[in-house]
């Protein structure tokens, strides 16, 4: 039996008040969910995300964990860590075709003990995750297969938790929950915990605007023909920066200006693009007067370091 009761009985996460002259002005109220505090390594999103598949692997009696990602991938560095914390074996399918296998987040996942096997980044696009391990002839009859960015229905039932959360320390629902989007999972999430008249608001990290099918997808496949309950919410696709770890000057000042400020650090892959987003709307107006946002801070500090050493410590 694995032990874990830190997992499932964590205390809440912060909601921090933000106090900043863009909000004020347009009489609104911003909160950040400090999910990035939930653990020190398996934080934001992931800890959500791993929760109840990490209970569910335990539930069926397997003791490995196999997960695909890129090389700079939270989701690869979060589950390497919850195998150690947990007592899982990890196994990560990491594409490795452009930097090989040496960057903070390999080396992190390594320490942790997770075994790295390395292939294309088309296979991980093309192939399901058993087509995948067939193809790369991985034996994982005993092994807990989690999806790239732990994107499944438990994911989403850990997600979804952050409403509840959030609504029992503020006192009422807030009028927006906003997060980063990847593959759509939190945002499904979130939407499928909502009460009441809020709104979740997502912000595609990622060119294309094919993520709106992604979170209708992910929905109709986790609650079936009760997907079009959780109806409020919506994609925002102008804030990319270009597409997935692509970024421009303004967006770092806008990271190191906002933890100057307020103290709290932003990754430039999610939450730099879904923060920045936020003001932009807050200062066109989007909100209404009045209203209350929580901003969902998912974690992904891991990333910095990465991200720093390939661009000579821009990020402060
Ligand atoms: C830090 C961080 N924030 C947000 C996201 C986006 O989450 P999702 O893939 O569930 O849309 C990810 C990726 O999973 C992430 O690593």
């Amino acid at each position: 039996m694995k032990n874990l009761d830190a997992l499932l009985h964590h205390p809440a996460s912060p909601l921090q008040l933000i106090e900043h002259e863009v909000f004020s002005r347009s009489d609104l109220r911003l909160f950040v969910k400090r999910d990035d505090l939930l653990h020190p390594l398996i934080s934001g999103n992931k800890w959500r995300k791993l929760k109840h598949n990490l209970r569910e692997a335990e539930r069926l009696g397997y003791s490995k964990l196999v997960t695909f990602g890129g090389a700079f991938s939270n989701h690869i560095a979060a589950t390497a860590a919850a195998g150690e914390a947990f007592g899982f074996s990890t196994l990560g399918v990491v594409s490795g075709e452009e930097i090989g296998a040496v960057n903070p987040t390999l080396s992190f996942a390594r320490q942790c003990g997770m075994n790295l096997i390395f292939t294309s980044r088309a296979n991980l696009r093309n192939y399901s995750e058993t087509e995948l391990l067939k193809l790369l002839e991985i034996e994982h009859s005993d092994a807990f297969i989690l999806p790239q960015g732990g994107a499944n229905c438990l994911a989403l039932l850990g997600c979804r938790e952050i409403i509840s959360e959030t609504v029992a320390q503020h006192g009422f629902a807030p009028d927006y929950f906003i997060t980063a989007c990847g593959t759509g999972a939190t945002l499904a999430g979130i939407a499928s915990g909502l009460t009441g008249e809020s709104k979740a608001l997502g912000i595609a990290v990622l060119k294309g605007g094919f993520l709106n099918n992604e979170v209708e997808k992910l929905l109709l496949e986790c609650f079936g023909d009760k997907a079009s309950n959780f109806a409020n919410w919506a994609l925002q696709n102008d804030f990319h920066f270009g597409g997935y770890a692509k970024w421009t000057p303004e967006l770092i000042e806008f990271i190191n200006d906002f933890k100057k400020k307020t103290g709290i650090p932003l990754d430039p892959i999610y939450n730099g693009k879904a923060f920045f987003a936020t003001f932009q709307l807050a200062m066109q107006g989007f909100f209404p007067a009045g209203s209350t946002i929580v901003l969902v801070h998912t974690g992904g500090l891991q990333g910095i370091v990465g991200f720093n050493e390939r661009f000579d410590n821009i990020l402060h």
